[in-house]
């Protein structure tokens, strides 16, 4: 891969333990010999050190166990580390959490970028990347898509979190010149992603025969985009996107939740007779869409892994990753999901 504008030497990374965290540590390690990697973590539940086992020897990559909100601390830690850039994947990110508990997403969400924005600022003007969500964009009808200038209007208590989070981040820019750029992306899939969303869970209930919960009469749509996509658009943006500026990330791969059911089961050789429509989620978005045109038109990206490749990798992956997925399944996660589907 070129370089760009800006050249990345020591990056800090937000939430790197995490699913989408846990693939960019690793992209930007196996792509880039000389940038160093700090991952600061908390390590909630969400955060999983087994996601980054195959790099945690690696000489340029650092972790500090760390809550974004201690802004002193993250301040003393960009300072030893040389940080020159931060990209803030760190958040609590499951909506259906954000609805039983809404509290936590407002601390870490909004309060956490808040401590990064200040940390950013007291170093010297770091480079600030603020990975957000279509999501803030709220929900559209069958037809039409999202673009950059779409006014926000969260409706979930996550979604409404992080758009707090993107004008935070936004107004630092404009009134602290601080060097920030926001990506707003849609659903990711892929290695490590933690089973409570969609993909993982379908296929986790489908290999040991456990009815697949779907929401209302999954009619909703999703556009689907492979993590590594995805790590390679913020890459893009972090080097050579403009300061100040948003960018939409979209996987082109439209799905209807229902579909996408029916495909897992397919692949799986299970039968559609797992699938169990359940209660909807309150305040369900119908449809999302993304329009990446700027960000394919400006910085030449583009989705290079079609939805059915993905998928199938993805499956396999799982399949091939059996232990890490029962270590989570029968740990934090299966408290929480007896929790959220009690009585379904
Ligand atoms: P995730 O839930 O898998 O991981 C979140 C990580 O953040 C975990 O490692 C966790 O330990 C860490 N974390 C949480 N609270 C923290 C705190 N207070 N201090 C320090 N660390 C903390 O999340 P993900 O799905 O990988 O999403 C990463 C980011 O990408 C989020 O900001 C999310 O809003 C955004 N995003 C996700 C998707 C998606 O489809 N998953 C799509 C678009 C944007
Ligand atoms: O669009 C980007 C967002 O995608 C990110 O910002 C979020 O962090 C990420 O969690 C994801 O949010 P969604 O709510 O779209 O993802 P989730 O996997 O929870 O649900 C995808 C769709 O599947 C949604 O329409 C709800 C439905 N669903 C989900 C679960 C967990 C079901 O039908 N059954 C389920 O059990």
């Amino acid at each position: 891969m070129s370089s760009g504008d800006f050249s990345p030497k020591a990056v800090l990374v937000t939430g790197g333990a995490g699913f989408i965290g846990s693939n960019f540590v690793r992209f930007v390690l196996s792509n880039w010999d000389d940038v160093r990697v700090i991952n600061l973590d908390g390590l909630t539940y969400a955060g999983n050190l087994e996601n980054l086992a195959d790099v945690a020897g690696d000489p340029r990559y650092t972790l500090e166990k760390l809550d974004i909100c201690e802004t002193e601390a993250v301040i003393e830690i960009c300072r030893k580390h040389g940080v020159d850039s931060i990209i803030h994947f760190a958040a609590e990110s499951h909506v259906d959490r954000s609805i039983v508990g809404p509290r936590e997403f407002v601390r870490t969400n909004v309060d956490g970028t808040l401590s990064l924005l200040q940390a950013a600022r007291s170093c010297g003007d770091l480079r600030f990347l603020q990975i957000g969500t279509d999501e803030v964009y709220g929900s559209l009808g069958p037809t039409g898509q999202f673009t950059e200038t779409t006014p926000l209007d969260p409706h979930s208590p996550y979604s409404a979190s992080k758009a707090a989070a993107d004008h935070l981040v936004s107004a630092f820019g404009t009134t602290y010149g601080l060097p920030v750029l926001i990506t707003r992306c849609s659903n990711n899939y892929g290695p490590y992603q933690f089973p409570e969303k969609m993909i993982p869970l379908m296929i986790n209930n489908a290999r040991q025969d456990k009815p697949l919960p779907v929401y209302g009469d999954g009619a909703n749509v999703r556009d689907w985009i492979y993590v590594e996509d995805h790590c390679r658009a913020l890459w893009t943006v972090l080097i050579n996107g403009q300061p100040g500026r948003v960018y939409n990330i979209g996987g082109n791969s439209e799905r209807a939740n229902l579909d996408v059911v029916k495909t897992i089961l397919r692949h799986l050789g299970k039968p559609e007779s797992l699938i169990t429509f359940v209660k909807d989620r309150p305040g369900h978005d119908f449809r999302y869409a993304i329009d990446s045109s700027r960000i394919h038109k400006e910085l030449g990206w583009e989705p290079a892994v079609d939805f059915d490749t993905g998928l199938k990798h993805t499956i396999q992956w799982y399949l091939n990753h059996l232990d890490w997925l029962d270590h989570i399944v029968t740990g934090a996660y299966q408290k929480y999901y007896e929790e959220m589907y009690a009585g379904r």
